[in-house]
């Protein structure tokens, strides 16, 4: 593709961020939450780079009102959040928190008040402990489990929230919660991934359904992260093992859900599991496809991981996201053309940043965060050139708001526009938060 002209972003494009609740929300143990599939595992030894936990986090549950404020200051028009499964239900099902539901009330309104549309993720990986206890993902009946926790978030918020994703990032957490150890709940089986997926698959299905008969006028849509997989060094012994990433990777849950079908080798692996009818509860009408992308992945054979693949070095050279992330903005371009075509529908960039553990303030107190910026400024003008090129992209959200807890990573990895120091809690906007202010400023 030729090198496009500066893109003029339409007056109506949404610019927004995204956190996710266990990441930013702390308060662990306060007000009747019940534990999540990553409270278990910040405490398994080797769950977590530092050993630590979200325990407290950015402590959002108690402060959301002061970001709320940041995010107005800096002009985002839409917050993805998700909501903890476990303070709304703390046992998965049943008994209702009603401090959780409390929460996420105040949270909405406050929004609201900004002037800023609330999107809610029903699940952002914190499956309840107690709903793992049986089965969790593996088991068929967590499908049902999801649908009423889904129906619980739709009666209670609809009124107000009118943008839902069902799930964020399908493959992340089903790979590396079932297959390859690197999430909760730390599975390393075939079955269970196979089946961990099906039954994600039939949660999502069922909670369209929910959310379309319980919220007037809902758009809903479902989180991908979608990643261009490439044999690593372009060798030929790792094409099979690319491919097979690529299915369980890209394939495995957008085209069930909008296609109505399964990849080949899905097809037949999950064949075991499906009940006739399966493919019309899975495959419901929904609005967006909601595009997380952070970069490419280079698989190769691995035989240490289930399913013989696993993730391989990145080209000699390649520009590092401070994360060990290869940046390839052209790559994010053709994926945004290819899943634009494959899918036809619009889409929402609803993830994509910049990590790196080194932000910290200078003597004046300043982040100079310029690695974010740059990384922002060629990632948007790749979207900007997607969308010159016809792609109906309907808005982007920076992952994150705030620095939070990354997962296996801890806290040794920074992604927000905003610093967090986490003895004090002490706010304070990044450079990158200033260059985000003038570019949402610059498109209006
Ligand atoms: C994505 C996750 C998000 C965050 C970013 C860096 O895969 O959805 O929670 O961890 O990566």
């Amino acid at each position: 593709m030729k090198k496009a002209s500066r893109f003029v972003f339409p007056p109506k494009f949404l610019w927004g961020v995204s956190t996710s609740a266990y990441q930013v929300e702390g308060a662990a143990n306060e007000e009747g939450r019940g534990l999540s599939i990553w409270d278990i595992r910040c405490r398994t030894k080797g769950g977590v780079t530092d050993g630590s936990t979200g325990d407290v986090s950015a402590d959002h549950y108690h402060r959301y009102g002061e970001d709320i404020g940041l995010m107005h200051q800096i002009g985002i028009q839409a917050y993805r959040f998700s909501v903890a499964w476990p303070r709304l239900l703390p046992r998965g099902r049943g008994q209702v928190n009603q401090p959780g539901i409390d929460f996420y009330d105040r949270l909405i309104d406050a929004l609201l008040e900004k002037g800023i549309q609330p999107w809610l993720t029903l699940y952002h990986w914190d499956l309840p402990q107690s709903l793992d206890d049986l089965g969790g993902w593996t088991n068929r009946d967590c499908a049902g489990w999801y649908a009423d926790f889904a129906a619980l978030v739709a009666r209670r918020y609809g009124d107000r929230v009118k943008h839902f994703a069902t799930f964020n990032e399908f493959s992340v957490f089903t790979l590396f919660g079932y297959a390859i150890p690197w999430a909760a709940p730390g599975v390393t089986d075939r079955a269970s991934h196979l089946k961990a997926i099906h039954h994600v698959n039939l949660a999502h299905g069922a909670g369209v359904d929910v959310l379309r008969s319980l919220v007037p006028g809902a758009s809903i849509g479902a989180i991908h992260n979608h990643q261009k997989v490439l044999p690593e060094h372009g060798r030929d012994e790792n094409r099979e093992a690319a491919a097979l990433l690529d299915e369980h990777w890209n394939r495995a849950f957008p085209d069930p859900q909008i296609l109505g079908v399964y990849s080949p080798r899905l097809a037949q692996d999950i064949e075991p599991y499906l009940q006739a009818g399966d493919m019309a509860r899975i495959c419901r009408p929904i609005d967006w496809f909601g595009l997380n992308h952070y970069g490419p992945i280079f698989a190769r054979v691995d035989p240490q991981f289930v399913w013989g693949y696993g993730w391989g070095d990145s080209p000699p050279g390649a520009a590092d996201h401070g994360v060990g992330w290869p940046v390839f903005p052209e790559v994010f371009r053709d994926e945004l053309v290819t899943i634009g075509q494959r899918y036809k529908l619009p889409i929402y960039v609803t993830e994509n940043g910049c990590g790196g553990g080194f932000d910290a303030p200078n003597a004046a107190g300043q982040v100079l965060d310029e690695h974010r910026i740059n990384y922002l400024t060629v990632f948007i003008d790749a979207m900007g050139q997607a969308m010159q090129a016809g792609v109906d992209v309907r808005g982007y959200f920076v992952w994150s708001l705030l620095d939070n807890f990354e997962w296996g990573s801890g806290y040794t990895q920074r992604f927000g526009l905003i610093h967090v120091d986490f003895d004090t809690q002490k706010r304070t906007l990044k450079k990158s938060a200033g260059w985000y202010a003038a570019k949402i400023k610059d498109s209006q």
